[in-house]
């Protein structure tokens, strides 16, 4: 099979991953409008290209909260990667590592964070917590996630209950036995959302900042209002996130919210976005409308579906060269 293109990946994964496990990735909450509408939506933004300007050298990297990457392509955290391929998320981390680029763990990974970091030592990585009902165990996650290097917390912000995906609903979507989400083993019954707490607020940003010295990132936020609280509270990064459209539908694209949100923070903390990435070309716009950096869930997993940490490399390869060439066509 020649992959030349992100939907390449997509319908390998589509044919040869199980049913379930495809429907899981694929879902979206209810119509799945907001899914559809992340992708959508950066068809109808178009470029203003210029001419004769040179680009016969360019430079793609970038930093994010400091640290250098070789692109602005990140690996958004998504669950349960051992669906995907059996080496789970250690081939996620080794993909990144390789490139050069940000993983974000899940809280709900089938590996542990310290099978993560032990795949590949030295990699950029940040952790994204849900806040659980059990205090302690978002405590201790917190605080394994900084002694092992973790750079940077990702608090989602979106998931008080989780969405309604017809298809899981369906299907009666649960992890296979020999699969776990490791890092709450022990720490409570694993794999029910309802132990996330659904009475957290913006005080919990204070409670958290109280437990570490990493940076907070607050992923989820979809307008000016909720981004200048942010900011308030005292985050150092706003992921601009509808969850893949999993979570509440009918909400706007992510790229059309990124505009509001990068106004409202006025520069004083980095703002990235991901939801409906699948071209070099979006992610040209989404750095064009204020993003510092985009990252992506299902690609990745498809990446991963398609020949592990090798299929993985593959699509952040295609992206990066797609990037590379976006940025020279529009001058
Ligand atoms: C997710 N997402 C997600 N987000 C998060 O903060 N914690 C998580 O555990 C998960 N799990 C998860 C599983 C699957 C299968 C998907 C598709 C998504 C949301 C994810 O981080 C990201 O916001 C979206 O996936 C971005 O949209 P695209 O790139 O999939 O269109």
């Amino acid at each position: 099979m020649s992959m030349v293109c992100l939907s390449d990946f997509e319908a390998y994964a589509k044919k040869y991953l199980p049913k379930i496990a495809w429907d899981y990735f694929a879902a979206g909450a209810d119509d799945c409008t907001t899914r559809d509408e992340n992708i959508l939506a950066y068809k109808r933004i178009h470029f203003r290209p210029r001419m004769l300007r040179d680009v016969s050298m360019m430079d793609i990297r970038t930093k994010i909260l400091g640290s250098e990457i070789s692109f602005p392509v990140g690996i958004a955290p998504t669950g349960f990667h051992q669906l995907a391929w059996p080496d789970g998320e250690k081939s996620t981390a080794r993909a990144a590592r390789a490139m050069d680029i940000c993983y974000i763990a899940s809280t709900y990974s089938t590996c542990s964070l310290e099978e993560i970091s032990m795949a590949a030592p030295g990699g950029l990585r940040w952790f994204q917590l849900y806040i659980h009902r059990n205090r302690a165990a978002s405590q201790q996650l917190v605080r394994r996630a900084e002694a092992l290097g973790f750079q940077a917390l990702v608090l989602t912000v979106d998931l008080p209950y989780t969405g309604k995906r017809r298809d899981d609903v369906r299907n009666g979507f649960r992890l296979p036995p020999h699969m776990k989400v490791k890092n709450l083993e022990g720490a409570f019954e694993v794999c029910k959302m309802s132990l996330l707490d659904p009475s957290v607020t913006w005080n919990d940003v204070y409670w958290l900042q109280s437990l570490t010295r990493l940076p907070i990132i607050i992923k989820g936020i979809l307008t000016g209002e909720d981004a200048a609280l942010a900011v308030k509270h005292g985050v150092q990064g706003i992921i601009v996130s509808n969850h893949g459209g999993r979570q509440l539908d009918e909400g706007p694209a992510t790229i059309d919210a990124l505009v509001e949100v990068v106004e409202a923070v006025r520069g004083r903390v980095e703002v990235y976005v991901d939801g409906g990435i699948r071209k070099g070309s979006d992610v040209l716009k989404a750095l064009a409308l204020g993003a510092k950096c985009v990252f992506i869930g299902r690609p990745a997993l498809w990446g991963l579906a398609y020949k592990g940490e090798e299929g993985l490399q593959d699509v952040l390869r295609i992206l990066q060269d797609e990037f590379r060439l976006s940025m020279a066509l529009a001058g």
